[in-house]
């Protein structure tokens, strides 16, 4: 059972609130992890009242509910809800706030304040929250939950920085990534240091290269306005796929402790080897969607969904190839892909392993070796993936790949959301999976040469039918003829 807290939510009327954290809390209450003192304030500007509040907290939960919604659990759970109108660009919002703590006994002091606000706010958000002495310490702990992106690139990131840390010192600070909080993404951790068959070839001499992929079928929405400055590279490489980067090539930490977590991390991100401007077109690749055929229903391509300039050359999709300056790593390549509207939606770490020598099988009728794939898949499905070469039954000497999989799910399993693992352990004080700053700032030095070269190049950008796999052209990062992008858990020959 966790400490009593209060989670206040600023923007709680918005869609992350209604999509992932009313329902992750909900979630938690049914599972009895959250303390029956826990309260949670909604801060948001419309008009509503508590009556309203509740209503649409529990159409929202309805909709997400595992197993549907449980009255009886939504009725305790409603207890816990309290609306609080306030505008956070006025500057009486902040004292209505302070004076409903000093005069609500049932709020306890433990405060998280979750900004799931426009990131512009951050900075402004907390200013005014110490101002009032919100922030302070004094009568029970203070946390501020920020979501990405935690700055538009290098430079934004160190001011951002620089204007929290007046109000706040790195422990009060938790920088969310939700990908931290899926389960197979920890279990990526799991996997190679729980395993001892793995981890010897879990490095150069073993790995031909990694590829880490991220795919969507859905388009940009109702996003653009957000999504049209940001782009796939800040949206999805900088966060959460240099996250999963950090995962599969860091060095076993000396503990699962945050800080001994977050130094491993750290050093992987600090050895990419920098990118130079001359160089970055080998290195990374952007493409756009236009209109195509997802699913078999006709959608229209990216300059034609509302809110994008009709000149957008905001890309949809990303590819970048990094190397890792280490002992383990030097020399293997890392491919990180992501897009939207592409073929299937799914994320998936794909190792590939080099080729076993041939001399064994120099007089037979195997003409080339497969090479031996390791998958982990990590959504839709969670699960794992082996790929071995056999002997085909019969006289010949012929081979065919064999594959081992397993779903991490048993029957009657079922995952819980990646935002529970995540605020409760905002509640625990646990940021093992929260990001420290100098893992921000080091992931940000590794994709600004490509930030900064592509908002100049703005004259043109490679494109791709919604529904496909994005630009073949982005083949021109591999850095072997043989090397091919890794679609599917299952390749298609089999
Ligand atoms: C978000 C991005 O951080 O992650 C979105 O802003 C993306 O563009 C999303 O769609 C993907 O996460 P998930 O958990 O929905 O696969």
């Amino acid at each position: 059972m966790s400490n009593p807290c209060t989670y206040v939510i600023f923007g709680a009327t918005g869609n992350l609130s209604r999509l992932k954290l009313m329902p992750a809390l909900y979630h938690l209450d049914v599972a009895g992890r959250l303390d029956e003192r826990t309260m949670i304030v909604a801060s948001g500007r419309r008009p509503w009242d508590q009556e309203f509040w509740v209503s649409q907290v529990k159409e929202w939960v309805q909709a997400k509910a595992r197993g549907g919604l449980n009255d009886k659990a939504f009725e305790r759970f409603a207890k816990r809800l309290h609306y609080f109108r306030g505008d956070l660009g006025e500057d009486q919002t902040y004292p209505d706030l302070r004076d409903l703590f000093a005069n609500d006994d049932r709020l306890p002091n433990n405060i998280a304040f979750y900004m799931s606000v426009a990131p512009n706010e951050f900075g402004p958000v907390t200013k005014r929250l110490s101002s009032v002495g919100l922030l302070d310490e004094t009568h029970g702990w203070r946390r501020v939950v920020i979501e990405k992106p935690f700055g538009y690139d290098l430079e934004s990131a160190q001011a951002l920085q620089s204007r929290l840390t007046r109000y706040l010192k790195e422990e009060q600070v938790y920088r969310i990534d939700h990908y931290l909080g899926k389960g197979t993404v920890q279990n990526v951790l799991v996997f190679r240091f729980a395993n001892l068959v793995t981890e010897p070839l879990w490095n150069r001499n073993y790995i031909d290269h990694v590829q880490i992929t991220h795919s969507e079928k859905l388009g940009v929405g109702g996003r653009a306005a957000y999504y049209d400055g940001a782009g796939a590279l800040r949206d999805m490489i900088q966060s959460h796929l240099l996250q999963l980067l950090t995962l599969v090539a860091m060095e076993p930490p000396v503990s699962m402790d945050a800080e001994a977590l977050r130094d491993e991390k750290v050093k992987v991100l600090k050895s990419v080897r920098p990118i130079p401007r001359s160089a970055v077109n080998s290195h990374a690749f952007r493409g756009q969607y236009t209109s195509g055929l997802v699913d078999g229903n006709k959608v229209p391509g990216y300059l034609d969904e509302g809110d994008v300039p009709e000149d957008s050359v905001t890309e949809t999709y990303a590819a970048m190839k990094l190397f890792i300056d280490n002992w383990r790593w030097r020399g293997v390549p890392f491919y990180l892909r992501t897009g939207k509207r592409m073929a299937s939606a799914q994320s998936t770490v794909s190792i590939c392993f080099r080729y076993p020598p041939m001399q064994f099988f120099r007089d037979t009728a195997i003409e080339k070796m497969r090479q031996n794939w390791i998958l982990l898949g990590i959504q839709p499905e969670e699960s794992l993936r082996v790929e071995m070469t056999a002997k085909v039954p019969g006289l010949e000497m012929k081979t065919r790949q064999l594959s081992l999989d397993a779903s991490y799910l048993r029957e009657g399993e079922s995952h819980t959301d990646a935002y529970e693992d995540l605020l409760l352990d905002v509640i625990e004080g646990d940021r093992s999976l929260f990001l420290r700053y100098d893992e921000v700032e080091a992931a940000w030095r590794v994709v600004d040469p490509v930030l900064s070269s592509w908002s100049q190049e703005r004259d043109f950008i490679h494109t791709y039918p919604a529904g496909s796999w994005g630009p073949e052209e982005s083949r021109r990062l591999f850095e072997k003829e043989y090397h091919q992008w890794r679609h599917t858990m299952v390749p298609d020959e089999d």
